[in-house]
């Protein structure tokens, strides 16, 4: 067995050429605690706390919230998630290390206070959870095995939302020769871009490379070769510049990717070869136009969001990012921030693929504290090399448009607290002149006055849209970017009556209304937002939070409210089930395809007068109750530019709304029109008993690479296939063949449910069951039972 395991390890390397990356996700063992305790076998990204169990006493804080003004301490539960993510944890692995080779480790995240050792010996201590880290380990290893530990320790109070536990992100080996371009070694930039050439300029780092040759090309997205160089290396750096004829631009819409391959050559023979994959792009920010890409002036229909994968926790996975992405693409969706921490590597990858910018943010906490063990312990010492970590890691990637510094830290409000900003937005200008900072501000009267906001390049601005106007007036800039908007807060499905705006407001069943009405005393609803954006020419855009439902910060029902614990900011639920407000986005953002979408459901009570909504990209459309006409409605031209205000009427802007329509049980039709001609229609059905289960998910076939998820969204519909809107049943799953079930989330932000347990109740009468591709190829088969259900199959090929 043991030789076994040594010939695997010996597998990875024994590939090597001069340089070789070892994924290490296999071969790790987990204890938790200090103590010593049996050690498990574990897969490596690792999340330790999301298999829960849910617990009120695991988060529960007396705190005021600042943030959400409130100056008296009360009892918060769920703030982080309700999950045992609090304390130690150990991971062990064996290392096999190749006789002259320079080893290196990469962490791409580590939550928290990572402690690494390498055969006894502490070889790097990294505070913060969320960046990236690497160390050389070559001093501290032996030619054969060689033991790797981590020891890792999340502390109370140090987060204000579920932050996730262990080796949460990948961790790699990298083997070079001695002479190697090191980790995040190249920067590459376009200072140049036109539509018949642009200039590409490389910066590469080689160790001990003096009196090498750098020999470089660079390939076109369709991997011809664009351009190449050679230069003999001189210094630690190496500047190459290069024309590439008739570039392709990257944008969202065109996300084309060139690739530098350098290679060292040494005496004749290649030492190393390092790839940087990167886009031609020009992002400008122009006073009074607001932003440019590649010339052309857009808004950011941006999102903000957490990096927790629901039911997956935080243990990174591609496949789901990919997922979400998807999702978030199909709405208009163009932008992500990365609220407010250092993204997973896959992530910006995936956005430079799929074409999707990003603010990419690291802190929400400076010098001064928002959580008693918050970053602030670490800032002092830490806060320079975190963000040279973080703008060396991704300022190669086309999608990141804009570095932020900060959200609504409480630095903003001190009068030194500018001297902070100055001092980090610095550190990006250093080392990355290419890109603008921003800063998500809230105290606005604060920023304005102390020059805090005058100091970053780009001012951000989180909700406070009423003082949009005057904070462009008063500032130097001539733009403001939304950098937090929204918080409007739904659950999927509820809706309540009267549909009327709300700010605030708690109900018995722990649920807020899915009109699309309910926001949170800072907050507001989409239609502000929306109206802003189109109304002025300086205003950025937007980054909503949020995109996703996370886990923690259950607002409004965060004060001695359990057992709610996970958000309701989502546009898409914590099942990634789209909310209405995803068509209401969609119905906005997305240009190129037509949106008609229309709620309620229709299984109300007889004589209920019921308001029907209907988010479109079609200016008119017509309401039917059994063929009954409800009229014609069509959305309302601006007399005015919107003001911003909290509580301002601009719903008619974006949303068809039938506000009194008695009930009827039946059909629901809606019928758009353009030009007085019927282009379009949907409908909703008064649903009968739950009859059987739909089971549907966009994935065709699975890799099989032990790592490729599909979500399946399982429906309990009546006999005809409608949605039966209000049913919770037990559902059971039971998962055959090439892969396994990975977890299951309904949305509901109050289920105690557990994520990898084979069983949840529907909520809405859906839940989402996510199956894992094992790795070897067949058919992977989930069946979903519940009680006086006719029970459904579904099988996807896992190739
Ligand atoms: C903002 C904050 C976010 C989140 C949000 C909820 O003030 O930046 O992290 O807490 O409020 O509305």
């Amino acid at each position: 067995m043991r030789k076994i395991l040594c010939l695997l390890l010996l597998l990875p390397v024994s590939l090597f050429a001069q340089r070789s990356e070892v994924l290490l996700d296999t071969g790790w063992e987990f204890h938790q605690g200090d103590g010593t305790a049996r050690w498990k076998k574990v897969t490596v990204p690792h999340d330790w706390a999301i298999y829960g169990p849910f617990d009120r006493e695991n988060d529960l804080q007396n705190v005021a919230v600042t943030q959400n003004m409130e100056n008296k301490a009360s009892l918060k539960t769920g703030r982080t998630g309700g999950l045992p993510w609090v304390g130690v944890g150990w991971y062990r692995r064996k290392l096999n290390i190749p006789a002259g080779k320079r080893a290196t480790l990469v962490f791409d995240g580590a939550m928290s206070e990572a402690r690494v050792s390498v055969n006894g010996e502490e070889v790097c201590y990294w505070p913060y959870g969320y960046n990236s880290f690497h160390v050389d380990i070559t001093p501290f290893v032996h030619p054969g095995i060689n033991e790797l530990r981590v020891r890792l320790e999340n502390l109370p109070q140090s987060s204000r939302w579920y932050p996730g536990a262990g080796l949460y992100r990948n961790v790699h080996l990298i083997l070079t020769d001695e002479v190697h371009v090191p980790v995040w070694g190249t920067y590459v930039t376009t200072p140049e871009v036109q539509e018949d050439r642009a200039l590409v300029r490389l910066e590469t780092r080689i160790e001990q490379g003096y009196g090498a040759l750098l020999e470089t090309e660079i390939l076109d997205p369709g991997g011809a070769v664009a351009a190449s160089l050679s230069s003999v290396v001189s210094g630690a750096e190496t500047i190459q510049e290069f024309t590439v004829p008739s570039p392709s631009l990257w944008s969202p819409e065109t996300p084309s990717l060139y690739k530098a391959v350098s290679r060292v050559i040494l005496g004749g023979r290649e030492v190393d070869r390092y790839e940087t994959v990167f886009g031609i792009r020009q992002a400008a920010f122009v006073p009074g136009r607001g932003f440019l890409l590649n010339g052309r002036p857009r808004k950011f229909q941006g999102v903000c969001n957490h990096h927790d994968l629901g039911p997956l926790g935080a243990a990174v996975n591609e496949s789901a990012l990919r997922h979400q992405l998807a999702q978030l693409k199909d709405m208009g969706c163009d932008a992500i921030r990365t609220a407010h921490n250092m993204p997973a590597p896959e992530l910006v990858r995936l956005c430079d693929e799929m074409g999707m910018m990003m603010m990419v943010e690291p802190f929400d906490e400076w010098d001064v504290a928002k959580c008693a063990n918050g970053y602030h312990r670490h800032f002092g010492e830490w806060a320079e090399r975190d963000m040279v970590n973080m703008l060396h890691q991704y300022r190669n990637h086309p999608s990141v448009v804009l570095w932020s510094i900060g959200n609504e830290v409480p630095s903003q409000c001190h009068p030194e607290g500018w001297k902070v900003a100055a001092f980090l937005q610095g550190i990006c200008h250093r080392e990355d002149p290419s890109r603008l900072v921003t800063c998500g501000m809230d105290q606005v009267s604060c920023v304005l006055e102390n020059g805090f906001a005058a100091t970053v390049d780009i001012p951000g601005i989180n909700y406070r849209t009423f003082r949009y106007k005057e904070a462009m007036e008063a500032l130097p800039q001539g733009f403001i970017l939304g950098s937090e908007t929204g918080s409007t807060v739904s659950s999927r499905g509820v809706y309540k009556l009267p549909a009327v705006k709300r700010f605030s407001v708690k109900d018995d069943d722990h649920q807020c209304s899915a009109y699309d009405l309910d926001a949170c005393s800072w907050s507001n609803i989409p239609d502000v937002d929306f109206a802003l954006a189109e109304d002025y020419p300086w205003t950025l855009g937007q980054f909503v939070w949020t995109g996703f439902d996370y886990l923690g910060e259950p607002s409004p029902y965060d004060v001695d409210s359990w057992p709610n614990h996970s958000s309701m900011f989502g546009i898409i639920d914590l099942a990634s089930i789209p909310k209405d407000r995803y068509y209401l986005f969609r119905s906005v953002w997305n240009r190129a395809a037509p949106t008609l979408h229309i709620l309620p459901h229709w299984n109300w009570s007889p004589g209920d007068r019921v308001p029907v909504f209907v988010y479109s990209s079609h200016e008119e459309a017509e309401l039917f109750v059994n063929g009954r006409s409800y009229g014609v409605r069509r959305k309302a031209r601006p007399s005015a530019p919107a003001e911003g205000l909290q509580d301002e009427c601009l719903e008619d802007r974006y949303r068809l709304m039938w506000p009194d329509v008695a009930f009827e049980a039946g059909t629901l039709k809606v019928v758009a029109y353009d030009h007085g001609e019927a282009v379009d229609s949907a409908c909703v059905r008064t649903a009968g008993k739950p009859h059987h289960l739909a089971l549907s998910t966009p994935v065709r076939h699975l890799a099989a690479d032990g790592k490729d998820l599909a979500y399946v969204t399982v429906k309990v519909v009546d006999k005809e296939g409608n949605l039966c809107p209000m049913d919770a049943s037990l559902l059971r799953f039971k998962v055959r063949g090439a892969g396994r079930f990975r977890a299951a989330a309904n949305g509901d932000p109050t289920s105690l449910d557990l994520f990898h347990r084979p069983r949840m109740h529907a909520f809405g009468g859906q839940l989402t069951v996510i199956l894992q591709a094992g790795d070897t190829p067949g058919n992977l088969r989930l069946a979903v039972r519940g009680r006086h259900l006719k029970h459904s199959t579904l099988s996807i090929p896992v190739e």
